[in-house]
């Protein structure tokens, strides 16, 4: 089902004690989410991450809708180790309206 970016940008409040999103945003606990949809995976500039995303990255390469709907529904299990301390969304109308609401932001 297609997302609702404007319900996502509610949801992206539980992303934002970790995670910024749009013009200016920078690295914090999390990477920079700018661009993220198709954007391959780890590839924040200046960001640490866990062995586990990295080789998740040489595994699957980029950020599909899809990929980032498994990573959103239980970050722990979907890539084992990861640094993310987010239990997940487990409502898959949340998981689409984030994601919509993610790539409503293109590069920059
Ligand atoms: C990584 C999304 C909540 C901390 C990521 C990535 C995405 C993402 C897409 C991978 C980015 C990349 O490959 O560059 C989200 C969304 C959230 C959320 C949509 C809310 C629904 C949080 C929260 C925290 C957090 C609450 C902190 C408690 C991190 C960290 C990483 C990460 C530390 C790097 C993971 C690693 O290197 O293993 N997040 N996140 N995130 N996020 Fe989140």
């Amino acid at each position: 089902a297609e997302g609702d970016a404007a319900k996502g940008e509610k949801v992206f409040r539980k992303c934002k004690a970790c995670h910024m999103v749009g013009e200016g945003a920078e690295n914090r606990v999390g990477p920079v989410l700018t661009g993220v949809v198709g954007r391959e995976i780890a590839s924040a500039e200046g960001f640490d991450y866990s062995d586990a995303l990295k080789e998740l990255a040489a595994a699957d390469g980029t950020w599909t809708p899809e990929e980032l709907g498994h990573f959103l529904e239980n970050p722990k299990s979907f890539a084992s180790g990861t640094k993310m301390s987010f239990p997940g969304l487990r409502k898959e109308e949340e998981r689409a309206d984030v994601i919509a609401y993610l790539a409503s932001f293109s590069g920059g």
